[in-house]
């Protein structure tokens, strides 16, 4: 199967998770989604992302994203590695982890990555627009673990930019100003962007973050 390209519908399964059942679609309907894996339960990488995963959670929910996490252990390691996460982080596991022994996930969504590891998913995230088609995703290795607040920097993004005509620069957080994208004729900015913009080169316009 080829891998998962942005634009792409993300794909559907059925699965168990630590909140019950779900089917993806029906879950993520009319939402922004995040699906991401970890390679295994009971370790220390992982327990740090899924802890800190939970302590963000009024951010996901302020821009209207579920979560879900995955691996390939079963729905009781699950259960029991849970503890450890409240334990340890602070916070208790406040989101789905999806259990995906039968790899159904993984497989789907490309996230084993057999020169790494031919039996554990690598550090696959993907975020998922309400029409259901992939707009980010990202891969890291077992050994390093991700920076959450960059994945709520790249949602504000891209729901900035679902919205506007504009595009964010280099580094841009919530906030700070964006780019017209080149598409956009002067005379077409004018009326989009009547307070004005700032020309650095007639392909590079700064203007104020759109509300
Ligand atoms: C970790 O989460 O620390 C980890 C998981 C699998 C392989 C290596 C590290």
């Amino acid at each position: 199967m080829s891998a998962l390209l942005l634009g792409d519908e993300a794909p559907d399964f059925e699965v168990d998770t630590t909140s019950g059942p779900i089917r993806f679609h029906e879950a993520i309907e009319g939402s922004w989604a995040v699906l991401f894996s970890h390679p295994k339960d009971f370790t220390p990488v992982c327990t740090t992302e899924l802890g800190m995963t939970a302590k963000l959670k009024d951010k996901f929910e302020a821009r209207g994203v579920k979560v879900f996490g995955v691996s390939v252990d079963p729905i009781d390691d699950h259960h029991a590695w849970i503890g450890d996460i409240k334990d340890t982080q602070g916070v208790a596991l406040n989101f789905p982890l999806i259990a995906d022994p039968a790899r159904k996930v993984a497989t789907a969504y490309g996230m084993i990555h057999p020169n790494a590891s031919d039996t554990l998913t690598v550090r696959s995230l993907f975020v998922i627009g309400p029409d259901k088609k992939i707009k980010l995703k990202i891969e890291y290795p077992a050994s390093t673990g991700r920076n959450f607040d960059e994945v709520i920097r790249v949602i504000d993004s891209l729901q900035l930019t679902a919205k506007h005509k504009v595009a964010t620069p280099a580094n841009w957080t919530s906030g700070e100003d964006v780019i017209i994208v080149p598409a956009v004729s002067d005379a077409e900015a004018k009326e989009k962007f009547p307070e004005g913009w700032k020309t650095l080169k007639p392909y590079l316009r700064m203007v104020p973050q759109p509300k």
